[in-house]
């Protein structure tokens, strides 16, 4: 079939073999999140959190890097990467911690903490990496904190409820950015203890983008790729997940006589514990954007090279 008419008609079969003769001419390597769509998880080279999928692009030797995952952590794999072509298939694919994080105010609440170092989720911008002294994922941010000298003043952006796990667990104050995901933050709790009442051999796993009150029924808290690890390791064999379910696709094929139960968020007449910017990549768009080569990310280069600086540091800190 004609590449051109592929994406209009073709079946998942077409797309996954033009897919795998794109990546062949272009030597790319296509990069995906754990809440991307099962076929996109499928036909990827990597699979993982943001902290693998930021290691793997900062060592890969592709030409091409396509990422299947939101908007920044393309553009980190972009300032990883200066001279590689870094593409997106969406590009509205962004994600409300960057979003509710814009570089001008944060400069401003930078402002009222003098002699602070401050520590930012990977999950924002160029522009406010740049304002940072090191970047952290939730896989390495309790790592990441307690790198610093236990008398140093942080604040910690932009997720409020993953800065105030990391307070807690190693009790230590910082001042927070006020900043939430808009999809961790509407899981129901009410319906969380509701499974674990229905299901009292069921073991809870959530990711610490979830306010207090869920992460309090939690038997374990971590990124996604530490729920795949718990949910391998553990000996229950049912295990509520408090996380975006794209991440069911792997837990079910590492453990397929596991049972699996999502939690729905607040509103359970829609699918809002559905990140819909991690939704928005499709394997249509990215078969498109491998083809078209575009949409692709760019950065500005005095931004990416004060970027740079602090997400390098959290790659030589690792995991
Ligand atoms: P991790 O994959 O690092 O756990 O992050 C989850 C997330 O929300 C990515 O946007
Ligand atoms: Fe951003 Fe939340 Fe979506 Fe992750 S799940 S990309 S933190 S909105």
């Amino acid at each position: 079939m004609d590449q051109s008419t592929i994406a209009a008609s073709g079946t998942c079969a077409d797309l996954f073999a033009a897919i795998d003769g794109l990546r062949r001419d272009l030597k790319a390597v296509i990069l995906a999140h754990y809440y991307q769509e099962p076929d996109i998880q499928d036909i990827a080279d990597h699979v993982g959190d943001s902290l693998a999928l930021a290691q793997v692009a900062a060592e890969t030797d592709a030409e091409v890097i396509v990422f299947a995952g939101v908007h920044f952590m393309a553009e980190t794999a972009k300032i990883l990467n200066p001279d590689k072509q870094v593409l997106l298939p969406d590009l509205a694919a962004g994600c409300s911690l960057a979003d509710g994080c814009p570089p001008e105010a944060f400069g401003k609440f930078l402002a009222d903490y003098p002699g602070h170092k401050v520590i930012s989720y990977i999950n924002c911008s160029a522009a406010t990496k740049a304002m940072s002294d090191i970047i952290c994922t939730s896989g390495n941010a309790l790592k990441v904190v307690a790198s610093f000298p236990p008398d140093q003043p942080l604040v910690f952006a932009p997720d409020r409820f993953l800065g105030a796990w990391v307070s807690r667990r190693l009790g230590r104050d910082m001042a927070l950015w006020p900043g939430s995901c808009e999809v961790h933050e509407m899981f129901s709790e009410k319906k969380l203890v509701e499974l674990k009442a229905l299901c009292p051999g069921a073991v809870v796993a959530a990711h610490p983008e979830c306010p207090n009150a869920i992460l309090q029924h939690a038997d374990h808290v971590g990124s996604t790729a530490a729920i795949l690890e718990f949910a391998r390791s553990c000996p229950e064999q049912e295990i509520i997940v408090v996380t975006e379910p794209g991440i069911l696709h792997q837990m079910q094929k590492q453990n397929p006589g596991k049972t699996l139960i999502p939690v729905p968020g607040a509103d359970e007449s829609c699918s809002c514990n559905e990140c819909p910017y991690m939704k928005k990549n499709t394997l249509e768009k990215l078969y498109l954007c491998m083809r078209d080569r575009t949409p692709e990310i760019i950065v500005d280069p005095e931004v990416a090279r004060r970027a740079l600086v602090p997400i390098r540091r959290m790659l030589e800190l690792g995991r």
